[in-house]
This record gives C-alpha cells, structure tokens and sequence, in this order.
C-alpha cells in the first residue's frame, strides 16, 4: 500500500530539509513542489511573461514543460526541467526567481497545471511532498500531513545557511522582509493560501534539529502503521 507524507508550512521553516531526511529513512519518494514553482518562475524571467497574467504563464508552462525526475542521487533529490533544460539550485534559489515566485504562484491558472503534474508524480509510489498546499489540495487523502513553523529568527538563519551553500548572494538585513512578504503573499492569495490542513500535526522547529523532527514524522507514521494493523486484525 501506498504512503503518502505531505509536509507543508511557511518559507524556510525547514521542509524540504525534514521531506528528503524522512524519504530517506523511510525509502520513500521525495519532491519540493516550490521548485516547481521557481522554474515557472525563471522561464518567466527568461521570455519576458508579465507575473500578473495568470493565463499567459499557463500558456507558457504548456509550450515550455516542467518536468521533474525523481532522482535521490541528484544534488537536489529530484532533477527538474524547464523547456528541456535543467536548472540548478544556484539558479532556482537566486534572489531574481525568489523575488517574484509568490507572484507566480498566486494564479489558479498556473496552480491547476502544478497541481495535476504533482498529483501524477505521487502516482509512482510512496512519496514526501513538501509544499504549501500538499496536505489542503494536492493529497488531501495523504495518510500524515504535518505543518512546519519556525521562529522567523531560525527560518531567516536557516535560509541565509542554505543561500550560502548554494553559492547566492545573501542580503542579510533583507532576509527577513523578505521571508515575510512571502508568507504573507503565499496566505493571503485567494487559491490555496498557506493554512494547516485538517488533521495536520503542527510541529515547530524553532528549538529541533532536522532529525529530531524526521524523528517525530517516523513515531507518527509507526502509530499509523499500529492502528492500521490493529484494526485488520
Ligand atoms: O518553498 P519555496 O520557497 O521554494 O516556494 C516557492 C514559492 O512557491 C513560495 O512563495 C510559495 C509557492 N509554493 C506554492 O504556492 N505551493 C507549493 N506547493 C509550493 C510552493
């Protein structure tokens, strides 16, 4: 039987750390949805699409797909594609496709084509996903969803470590607006806006390490198990 994990929460409240940690102890898929997001993003920058026309990005993810490739070995656990090309992290999590993503995503238009790619992703196996809107909308049949919060202080630290290793730019004393405005883009746009989904475990990883909280999703996916067992027996 098939697993599905959806980790959701504000940006660099460590999700796709924890997802690709927990798809690993548990030898399950993983895909950071947001990247799929971000490459909509730089093929906008790249043609010029204006981020406010819903329908002419839609446009543009169907004559420039974006495909994913699940691939544990690949730097990012999963390879991804833009009209054929690949993209890389320096290039996802520059601050040009960061500033405008939140943009990009706000649209229906553009979120029902990610949404069924992603759904059709899921169909190959037990899989992480971590996103805003995994647990809500994408697999709301998801056997555990947990909503991921930190402390701003911990999530702009932890952003500013991961820009780093990627090789951008860090604007310290912006990290925070920043992060900020994100959030508050990505909860309060009309489709799908960033909330816990019923039934999500809400975990705060201000004061936990990324295994400490790999930790808890594994103690909930063993109970779920138990239950499970249980009640066949
Ligand atoms: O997780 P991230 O920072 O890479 O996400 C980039 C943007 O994409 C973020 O502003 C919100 C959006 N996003 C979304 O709306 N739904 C998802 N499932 C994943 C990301």
């Amino acid at each position: 039987m098939q697993l599905q994990i959806a980790i959701d929460g504000p940006a660099a409240s460590g999700k796709t750390t924890v997802a690709r940690a927990t798809a690993r102890r548990l030898r399950m898929l993983y895909l950071d949805t947001g990247a799929m997001y971000r490459a909509l993003a730089y093929l906008a920058l790249r043609t010029g699409t204006d981020v406010d026309n819903g329908a002419a990005l839609a446009r543009l993810a169907a004559t420039m797909p974006i495909e994913v490739e699940l691939d544990e070995s690949a730097p990012l656990g999963f390879r991804i594609f833009a009209g054929g090309a690949e993209l890389d992290e320096t290039v996802l999590a520059g601050n040009e496709v960061t500033a405008i993503v939140s943009a990009v995503a706000a649209h229906a238009e553009v979120r029902s084509a990610m949404v069924d790619a992603q759904r059709r992703i899921a169909g190959k196996g037990s899989v992480v996903m971590a996103g805003r809107d995994i647990g809500s909308v994408v697999l709301p049949g998801a056997a555990i969803k947990i909503f991921l919060t930190a402390s701003l202080e911990t999530r702009v630290a932890r952003r500013r470590r991961q820009l780093e290793q990627a090789g951008v730019d860090v604007d310290a004393h912006g990290l925070g607006a920043e992060l900020q405005e994100r959030d508050r883009i990505d909860s309060t746009r009309a489709v799908s806006p960033l909330e816990p989904a019923p039934g999500a475990h809400l975990i705060d990883s201000s004061d936990i390490d990324a295994d400490g909280v790999v930790d808890q999703i594994c103690a909930l996916v063993r109970s779920l198990c138990a239950e499970r067992s249980r009640r066949k027996g």
